[in-house]
């Protein structure tokens, strides 16, 4: 189920030739014409792929949870560089337009549909998922998403860190086990998903390598627990690796023999293909790691997400809320993404909040 909206009419930039929001498939829909209690609210609604102005600000209706459903009115939502893809159209998750983004929030449940035991009214919850729609004050969402908050995290730290903190987890815990005295090389140290890789391998006792492009971002990677911090686009940063490690990492340049390479996202874009003899001389690994293919089942999810909490009550991993924005300001927070601006956790509170 994804939660969608239907937005109110707007004679000026939506004819009813247009047809504004409409549902994105009729079991997917929140809403019905004959549906008597439904609830304005305010979300970012993407109609057309584009820059950060296809982020619109605009009042749509939501409507009460169906059956696994619940209602959730946001304390605050993460961002994240997926969403910047989506909003391009290049991510091939990109939901069918329009659309409201956003994979991560926190929030209060305010309404709980049928057949829904894994929560109640009251509850502080957070999620960081398919189905979009977090850039809104209030949405639906399947309640076997949503995990509680416990108590010695807030609802922006969890906000902050679900999507990103998961996938970090999910990285170091199974799609490779980080141990003490592994060496790890990671890329956009200073970003959302950098930030806490670089704490939480630290603490595990790996030698931590990352790279960034500016030296503020630097001297947060050394924060971070980074052991080495290259400026990449000042140093070679493979033969800077070669030179840390002694020589062990060759390449996938940089890479052990049997070393792994575990891709999580493509920021400057699409890798080029990798032939299998670049593999074959180390016997090299390489896998792209989905965060949501590792928490599909809830036990997973709940397991994952333990680990995550537990991590950030014991201090082992600083969420940096580097940057909040209102809900309304989405489109200057994606322009600073985008151009590089932000490091750490970036989160969008609803207007009001
Ligand atoms: N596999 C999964 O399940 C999963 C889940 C969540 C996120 N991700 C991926 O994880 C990555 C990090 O996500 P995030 O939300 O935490 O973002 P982020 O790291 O806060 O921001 C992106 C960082 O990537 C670097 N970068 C590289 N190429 C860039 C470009 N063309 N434009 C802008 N920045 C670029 C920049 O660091 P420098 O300035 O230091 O280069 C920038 O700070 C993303 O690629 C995202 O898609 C994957």
């Amino acid at each position: 189920m994804v939660a969608t909206y239907r937005k109110l009419p707007n004679n000026n930039s939506h004819p009813s030739t247009s047809p504004a929001i409409k549902p994105h498939s009729p079991d997917q829909n929140q809403l019905s014409h004959s549906t008597p209690t439904t609830t304005m609210v305010k979300a970012i609604i993407v109609h057309q792929h584009g820059g950060p102005e296809a982020l619109k600000y605009e009042d749509v209706e939501l409507g009460e949870p169906k059956e696994g459903q619940i209602r959730l009115k946001h304390k605050a939502i993460g961002l994240n560089f997926l969403d910047v893809y989506m909003r391009k159209g290049l991510y091939n998750t990109s939901p069918p337009l329009p659309y409201t983004p956003g994979l991560e929030g926190s929030g209060v449940v305010t309404a709980v549909g049928p057949g829904v035991t894994t929560c109640k009214v009251g509850d502080l919850v957070a999620y960081g998922t398919l189905p979009v729609g977090a850039y809104a004050e209030e949405r639906l969402l399947p309640a076997d998403r949503a995990v509680p908050v416990p108590s010695g995290v807030d609802a922006v730290q969890a906000a902050s860190v679900i999507f990103k903190g998961l996938t970090a987890q999910v990285l170091i815990r199974s799609s490779f086990k980080v141990e003490r005295g592994h060496t790890i090389l990671v890329h956009a140290a200073a970003g959302g998903v950098g930030s806490l890789l670089c704490q939480w391998t630290n603490a595990i006792g790996a030698t931590v390598i990352g790279t960034v492009s500016t030296k503020e971002k630097a001297v947060q990677a050394k924060e971070d627990g980074c052991h080495h911090v290259i400026l990449y686009k000042d140093e070679n940063f493979v033969d800077r690796v070669m030179e840390i490690t002694s020589g062990k990492g060759g390449s996938f340049e940089v890479l052990k023999k049997r070393g792994y390479m575990v891709q999580f996202g493509m920021a400057s874009g699409e890798p080029d293909p990798i032939p299998s003899s670049t593999l074959s001389g180390k016997a090299l690994f390489y896998t792209f790691s989905a965060m949501g293919v590792y928490t599909e089942e809830r036990h997973e999810l709940l397991a994952a997400a333990e680990d995550l909490f537990t991590n950030v009550a014991n201090g082992v991993l600083k969420i940096r809320v580097n940057h909040k924005y209102p809900l309304s300001q989405a489109a200057q927070a994606h322009t600073d993404l985008e151009a590089r601006k932000t490091t750490g956790s970036v989160v969008l509170i609803p207007d009001g909040e």
